[in-house]
């Protein structure tokens, strides 16, 4: 095999983004927040990752920081490697290392990557038309001719579902119900083909049977794209129907990943399995108790030499899981978890 040709295939099987201990320390008056805190994954072409937890684990930070969009009073350290399939000039860039104004960081924000936001209105704004929301990344990224960008917004617009377009275009984002304007925020997504989707919550606000078409949709068009889909969420259901993989995310670490089955038919940490006990099951018997994850996730703060899930885990362990931060302990070659119960020797105890 010549040289050439092996890059090409070593490009087809490399990751299109890969996150190396990324964390990001939020400094308040009287404390500092670890609100992520070492996030390791990876999302290859085609695929979609699913980032699961309470509310307040880190997500929307740690999915945010990919298009460089976090507030000013975040401090990040890490890498955010990102190897576009499309674009030579973008091979193995580390976005954090990016200029927030230039030009490298604008082609891959909106172009190469794109993000459906947790709450439509935040990123629609109320002053323009729907038509030339999108139509305005189409003429940055796609094409300066007019004409072009409002075919292709119109055909974006029928994509995902949203009838009678030539009106709807002229239309303001007030004058559409919650779920459509969840459907134009994908269209924007996906005006200019992303190799990668950011989808925060992606569904939070639509109702169930809005849920499952606005999903369905999403499948279809990373089929017809190809793109990579980092799905955002905190619930499991989602997840199953959506993802390949899955990492779950606690007080802003990832403390368990595993392909989505794995993760569901085999999870090993004390907190996934709580939140898959808490999970409403179809056709389950009707007085099935949901159980709940006692207590609340607490603040990240000084959690670093401890695990932070220890106040609220039944199976914690006095002067190991107190004492120590907890490495990430491998539990099949694709399956880790970062919990004192699969250090070996521990593990040897526990099982036997
Ligand atoms: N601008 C900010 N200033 C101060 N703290 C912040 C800021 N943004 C986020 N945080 C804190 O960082 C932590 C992580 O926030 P993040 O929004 O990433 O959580 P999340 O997992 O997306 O939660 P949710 O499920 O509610 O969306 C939280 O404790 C949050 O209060
Ligand atoms: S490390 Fe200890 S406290 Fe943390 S989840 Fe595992 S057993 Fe529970
Ligand atoms: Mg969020």
């Amino acid at each position: 095999m010549d040289v050439k040709e092996k890059v090409v295939k070593e490009d087809n099987h490399s990751p299109l983004l890969s996150v190396e201990d990324l964390k990001i320390t939020i400094q308040q008056d009287d404390y500092e927040l670890n609100a992520v805190d070492g996030v390791d994954f990876q999302l290859k072409k085609g695929k979609t990752l699913g980032l699961v937890g309470e509310s307040g684990c880190g997500k929307s930070l740690t999915s945010r920081s990919i298009m460089q969009l976090n507030p000013k009073v975040c401090e990040t350290t890490g890498k955010i490697l990102y190897k576009s399939k499309k674009d030579k000039s973008l091979n193995n860039i580390d976005i954090l290392s990016l200029k927030s104004t230039g030009k490298k960081i604008r082609n891959i924000r909106g172009k190469r990557v794109s993000m459906i936001f947790q709450e439509p209105m935040t990123a629609l704004s109320p002053l323009y038309t729907i038509g030339n929301q999108i139509m305005e990344n189409i003429l940055i990224h796609r094409t300066k001719n007019k004409k072009k960008a409002k075919e292709i917004a119109l055909d974006m617009l029928r994509k995902v579902g949203i009838s009678n377009e030539e009106k709807r275009f002229n239309q303001y984002p007030h004058e559409f119900s919650g779920g459509m304007r969840q459907r134009v925020m994908i269209a924007m997504a996906l005006a200019c083909n992303p190799e990668l989707l950011i989808a925060d919550e992606p569904t939070t606000a639509l109702d169930v049977t809005i849920q499952a078409q606005v999903m369905e949709l999403m499948k279809e068009l990373q089929k017809e794209f190809e793109m990579a889909i980092l799905l955002v969420t905190h619930d499991l259901g989602v997840i199953a129907e959506m993802c390949d993989e899955v990492a779950v995310m606690y007080l802003g670490k990832i403390v368990e990943k595993a392909p989505v089955k794995e993760i569901f038919n085999n999870p090993k940490h004390p907190y996934t399995i709580g939140l898959i006990k808490s999970m409403p099951r179809l056709g389950g018997n009707k007085n099935q108790r949901l159980t709940s994850i006692e207590g609340t996730v607490p603040l990240a703060i000084n959690m670093r030499n401890k695990c932070g899930f220890y106040d609220r885990c039944i199976h914690r362990i006095e002067g190991l899981c107190d004492a120590q931060s907890v490495p990430n302990y491998q539990v099949s070659s694709d399956h880790e978890t970062r919990c004192f119960l699969y250090k070996p020797e521990t593990k040897e105890d526990h099982d036997g």
